[in-house]
């Protein structure tokens, strides 16, 4: 089932993305889970909130789905989403995702490795406020690998020129999930696709990509899986006096 209208599936994207209309959206702007927090399995598979720093205290944020995949298995199931995307997205409409620095080169395979022109990556930096790290580099950004669906982004795209860093602190009162990301930061991302465009977020966590697409005059359909989050999605987005749909459970078979 496809709907043009602002849509928030909960369910397995994957699922849902395969009843999704093809070459209907015009960017398609994530932040899946990383898998990350360590080098071997058995760090991975440690729960979210332990590998994920809080603020110093854990358990302020519910715990999310997706996070304990090995590298081989992250890189297998991030291609098959990513070739479903390839599939709805236009021809030159933009790519982004976010990844941390350990999930960096993975990430720019899998995006090419569905069919993707790999662009760029584009830092943000979190600033002086996360953790410092005694005899270290602060470990201070996080990435958004950028590219483009089926070759060609023409120079003659209506969007303006945008900044090659995003410098953003986090701050509690904006953050709604354990790795959400500031809804000021993805109001700079969206603004990478043409105005009035439909964005795709499979992985909305707290919907923040949503909300930014919202408030940048955008159309929008997001899918997230943990119904904790799903609700803290729905919410807000509510609370932006939106029209959305919001199906409790995928249209597609076997849904979660
Ligand atoms: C990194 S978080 C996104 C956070 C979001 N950017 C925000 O600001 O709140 C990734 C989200 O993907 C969800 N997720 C994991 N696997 C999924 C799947 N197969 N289908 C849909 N959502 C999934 C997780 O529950 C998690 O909330």
């Amino acid at each position: 089932m496809t709907t043009t209208s602002n849509t928030l599936y909960r369910g397995d994207s994957l699922q849902i993305l395969t009843g999704l209309e093809a070459v209907s959206f015009d960017a398609l702007i994530t932040d899946p889970p990383y898998s990350s927090g360590g080098l071997h399995i058995g760090a991975r598979q440690r729960p979210a909130s332990e590998k994920y720093p809080q603020g110093g205290q854990k358990l302020i944020y519910s715990e999310f789905e997706g996070e304990n995949r090995d590298q081989r298995s992250q890189g297998y199931w991030m291609t098959l989403w990513l070739s479903e995307c390839y599939r709805l997205l236009r021809d030159g409409a933009p790519v982004c995702l976010f990844s941390d620095w350990r999930q960096l080169p993975l990430t720019t395979d899998v995006l090419q490795a569905a069919g993707f022109t790999w662009r760029g990556v584009l830092p943000w930096d979190k600033t002086e406020g996360v953790r410092p790290q005694l005899g270290r580099f602060r470990n201070q950004a996080e990435y958004i690998v950028w590219g483009g669906s089926k070759g060609n982004m023409p120079g003659t795209r209506l969007v303006p020129v945008l900044p090659g860093v995003i410098r953003e602190p986090i701050r509690r009162a904006d953050k709604h999930h354990m790795t959400g990301k500031p809804t000021e930061v993805m109001r700079q991302v969206v603004r990478i696709c043409e105005p009035g465009g439909r964005i795709l977020d499979p992985f909305a966590g707290s919907g923040t990509t949503l909300v930014a697409a919202e408030l940048e005059g955008y159309a929008w359909t997001g899918c997230e899986l943990t119904e904790h989050y799903h609700q803290v999605a729905a919410d807000r987005l509510r609370a932006l006096d939106s029209q959305f749909t919001s199906p409790r459970r995928s249209t597609v078979p076997n849904p979660v």
